[in-house]
């Protein structure tokens, strides 16, 4: 089985991640957990570009290069994890791409489709949770995490994180347009509640769509 989490920057994925991949565990499934862009040693240095770099990047460099991490990832990992029974995890996966690339960053969204289908080999997400929340709630989390004081162009901040307010709301939009059109495979959760609520709320879900 193929979960994945979807959101901004800030918004609790890893928090949640953390919280199932301990229940799952305990009864008794064999998980894997990976994140988007990395999960191999090729993407883990395509990471660095992404996200850690101070480099200007176009559009459709970026684009290609989290395809690029995401096609190592699924063929090396992924597709042999999901072939031996187990059930994986994905912090990120092509939604992200669509949110960002298509909705954020203004690329055509048929073109990412036909890049998406590439380099997923087509893998599909059985579900998708989708932790909601405005970005500047997720900003403010952010920072006082990192107990420094809140500004846009922090060197604290990723590459993506640096893109601004105005993008992190057009992603925002883009999840929800997203979400509309997947409503099957997508579960929109209300990320503002507390991660406790939250972890309930997704155990339940799993367990009344895949027990039943
Ligand atoms: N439901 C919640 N309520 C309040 N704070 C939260 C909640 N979930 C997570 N946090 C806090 O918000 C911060 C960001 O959470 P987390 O790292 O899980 O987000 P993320 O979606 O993985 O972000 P990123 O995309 O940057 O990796 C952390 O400090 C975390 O402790
Ligand atoms: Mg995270």
């Amino acid at each position: 089985m193929l979960i994945t989490f979807e959101g901004i920057d800030g918004a609790g994925k890893s928090t949640q991640i953390k919280k199932l991949v301990t229940t799952l565990s305990d009864q008794g499934r064999d998980v894997l957990t990976l994140r988007e862009p990395g999960g191999t040693e090729v993407a883990e240095k395509i990471r660095m570009i992404l996200l850690e770099s101070r480099h200007a990047i176009s559009p459709i460099g970026e684009l290609l290069l989290f395809s690029a991490s995401r096609a190592e990832l699924v063929q090396e990992v992924v597709m042999p994890a999901l072939a031996d029974g187990k059930t994986v995890i994905l912090d990120r996966f092509f939604d992200s791409t669509t949110a960002y690339q298509g909705y954020g960053r203004g690329l055509d969204l048929e073109m990412l489709r036909s890049i998406i289908e590439i380099s997923t080999c087509g893998i599909v997400p059985d579900i998708t949770f989708y932790l909601d929340i405005p970005p500047e709630e997720a900003l403010k989390r952010k920072f006082s995490a990192k107990s420094i004081p809140l500004e846009f162009d922090s060197d604290e901040l990723d590459r993506m994180e640096r893109s601004g307010a105005e993008f992190y709301h057009n992603v925002r939009q883009g999840y929800l347009e997203i979400m509309r059109l997947n409503s099957k495979r997508f579960v929109s959760i209300n990320a503002l509640e507390h991660p406790a609520l939250i972890h309930r709320q997704i155990t339940a879900l799993l367990k009344q769509r895949f027990e039943s």
